[in-house]
């Protein structure tokens, strides 16, 4: 019988397998499925920072004027005692998968103002989280914000949520940092118990026929995954912090070679929309087969043992293989002679 069992921001996990932030976890018959087709924990949807600016436009709108005798505005405004804010509502979700899943549930933050709106992250956390990832989907393109400005917005709203919750923190983090492993470490000292690699930008698109721009979602890639599988094999070797997978995992395949490149836990989303909670239990079990067939014990055993300072060619992620790749490309026969 082999030991599935992994490390995750502290937390025993019977096995890699952690769906990610996604509309999946939004209602708890979906969350129990995902638990009962093998998942080990399991992210929430995120709370947006967007959603606590319309609710206070909303409270102020329902609770300061709600007592304004005006019969005309009176008529649609709900009665105070019955508002309840998107924040209960996400809170109130929360405690009940809490209630009901015997995995661990982490909850989602999302936004990029270091303004006090991570401080939510308490009461996430006194509603049962057992760990908070912090998403800062930043679309860096302001010409006066340089790059230090960019990694000190993260570290900001590191900071103002490990100073208010215990629980360990998860930072997710996109591709687009001119040196990751340096800011990496920064995540590290700034308290990040872990990292999640990486977030997929949604990219809009030109509809060639309207002339307009268009927002469209595309599920992931397996090839995505090669990113991921650079990156985590460069990090093991330099932070001892969690370090999940997130993008590009389809099959065991990926699974597989992000948990050599070193990765504690692997990630799904796309997957796991297209085809389904079944497919969690097939990628489980592909793994253990490979694993059998390769005669490991544990994913322990297997866990970084691809990694950049454990490769005896460690170029093979470096500069290096890039020139060899490049010079030993050929053109396609018969399209150029
Ligand atoms: C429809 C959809 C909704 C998502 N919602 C969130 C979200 O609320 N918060 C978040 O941090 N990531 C969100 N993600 C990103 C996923 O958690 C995941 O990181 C990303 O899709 C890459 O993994 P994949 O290749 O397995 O899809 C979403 C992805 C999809 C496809």
């Amino acid at each position: 019988m082999i030991d599935l069992s992994t490390q995750y921001l502290g937390l025993k996990l019977k096995n890699p397998l952690v769906p990610s932030s996604s509309p999946l976890s939004k209602t708890l018959d979906s969350v129990l499925r995902l638990e009962d087709a093998g998942a080990a924990a399991v992210v929430l949807h995120s709370f947006y920072e967007e959603e606590l600016i319309a609710e206070d436009a909303m409270a102020e709108r329902f609770l300061i004027h709600a007592d304004l005798n005006d019969g005309e505005a009176t008529g649609f405004m709900p009665d105070n005692g019955n508002y309840e804010s998107s924040i209960d509502r996400y809170l109130e979700h929360l405690r009940r998968v809490k209630a009901r899943l015997s995995i661990p549930v982490i909850a989602s933050l999302n936004g990029v103002t270091p303004s006090g709106w991570v401080d939510l992250g308490k009461e996430m956390e006194l509603a049962g989280a057992d760990a908070l990832e912090l998403n800062v989907y930043h679309v860096a393109a302001d010409p006066s914000e340089s790059g230090d400005d960019v990694e000190a917005r993260y570290l900001a709203l590191l900071a103002e949520l490990k100073r208010v919750v215990s629980v360990p923190v998860v930072m997710k983090l996109p591709p687009f940092f001119s040196s990751l492993t340096h800011f990496v470490k920064r995540l590290e000292a700034g308290g990040a118990d872990g990292v999640s690699l990486f977030n997929r930008f949604f990219q809009p698109d030109i509809d060639l026929e309207n002339l307009e721009m268009v927002e469209q979602l595309h599920l992931s890639t397996p090839e995505e995954a090669l990113l991921r599988i650079r990156w985590i094999a460069i990090l093991r070797g330099q932070t001892p912090m969690t370090l999940a997978a997130t993008g590009g995992v389809h099959g065991h395949e990926e699974a597989l070679k992000l948990l050599l490149a070193g990765a504690d836990v692997v990630h799904l989303a796309s997957c796991l929309l297209e085809h389904g909670p079944a497919h969690l239990t097939r990628i489980l079990r592909d793994m253990e087969a490979w694993m059998v067939e390769r005669e490991y014990e544990s994913v322990a055993q297997m866990k970084g043992s691809m990694c950049q300072s454990n490769l005896r060619d460690p170029s093979a992620l470096a500069r290096e293989s890039y020139i060899r790749v490049l010079d030993s490309f050929t053109p396609r026969p018969g399209v150029w002679r």
